[in-house]
């Protein structure tokens, strides 16, 4: 008997007839919406599932003795897994890393220069017919080559961010993480260590690329925006909940900084109303790692972990297994 897999949200269909080799596959195509309890319901009739950044699995969804073993996320973000719940429920999480690591970081990189150089504000001043004559400081934005670019959150994007600012653009390139990076990563990222107040001091172009903890909750808020330069830029390609929607928006109406790029919300895909009217942001809706290439590469790790935690034995670490809570 093959087990249930319960792919959550739609994705290629390839793959879907690829896992079917291996599992009987409950596929939602369609995308109907899960409730709550029909959620709840489907996971307790699978013994494993592919989900997505936001198909919640914790004790709630789970309850008490959970038939399912493994929830393989299609993200290498897993806020949306309670992984100390699911280690004490028996249920193994995995994640997709490093096959994105270059794409998002690239659309990291697209977003700092859409930001940086006014592009989405300027195509809407073109579409709606304002564009009249040529003027010394129309959109006139912030430079990008040569000024100083600061991460949040030196990880694998942060790095792959680090390499494009540095090799690419000539920047001088900062960074704030949990742990300083070793000397080697450093000298290739050509990036250097700071403490979180001198990246915000100091940074032209601040971008956030740390994963969503309580602890990182709100890390960019309206403390953190006022240390920052009044030309600056921030971007946000990590995760809704890290910046304080509301404090930022309320400093981009007021130029307290010079503009953000955001690819991630606070409760999205909500989106903080003043952040809809202020003309200094560009928005994006969660895309970063979106390529094709890239989100087959997604689907096709995913649905290798789930094989390789059914074929390899159950006590065997899967492909990109999230570690247990201790
Ligand atoms: C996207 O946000 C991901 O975590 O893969």
């Amino acid at each position: 008997m093959k087990p249930q897999l319960l792919v959550a949200r739609p994705i290629f269909q390839s793959v879907i007839d690829a896992l079917s080799s291996h599992f009987e596959v409950t596929a939602n195509q369609s995308d109907t919406a899960w409730t709550p309890d029909a959620w709840k319901l489907a996971l307790s009739q699978h013994d494993a599932a592919l989900t997505t950044g936001t198909d919640p699995v914790n004790a709630q969804v789970l309850g008490a003795q959970p038939r399912l073993k493994i929830a393989a996320n299609m993200a290498v973000g897993f806020n949306n897994f309670d992984v100390p719940a699911m280690t004490q429920l028996g249920v193994t999480a995995s994640n997709t890393p490093d096959v994105l690591t270059e794409t998002t970081a690239d659309f990291g990189f697209a977003l700092l220069m859409a930001t940086a150089r006014r592009m989405t504000e300027s195509e809407h001043y073109l579409r709606a017919g304002h564009w009249k004559q040529w003027r010394y400081d129309m959109f006139a934005g912030a430079e990008v080559h040569g000024s100083t670019l600061g991460i949040l959150g030196m990880g694998r994007i942060g790095q792959a961010i680090a390499r494009r600012g540095a090799l690419g653009f000539g920047m001088n390139v900062i960074y704030h993480n949990r742990s300083k990076l070793d000397a080697a990563t450093e000298a290739e990222c050509k990036a250097q260590y700071v403490d979180k107040e001198t990246l915000l001091k100091t940074s032209d172009h601040l971008v956030l690329v740390l994963p969503y903890s309580a602890e990182s909750h709100h890390s960019i808020g309206a403390a953190e925006i006022a240390k920052m330069k009044p030309t600056a830029t921030l971007v946000n390609i990590a995760r809704g909940g890290i910046v304080d929607d509301a404090a930022l928006a309320h400093a981009l109406k007021h130029q307290q900084i010079a503009a953000a790029g955001l690819d991630v919300f606070e409760g999205e895909p909500s989106v903080h109303p003043d952040l809809l009217t202020v003309p200094n942001v560009v928005l994006t809706p969660h895309i970063a790692s979106a390529t094709v290439k890239t989100r087959l590469a997604m689907a096709q790790l995913a649905a290798d972990n789930l094989v390789a935690y059914f074929t390899q034995g159950r006590a065997l670490t899967p492909l990109n297994q999230v570690p247990r809570a201790s």
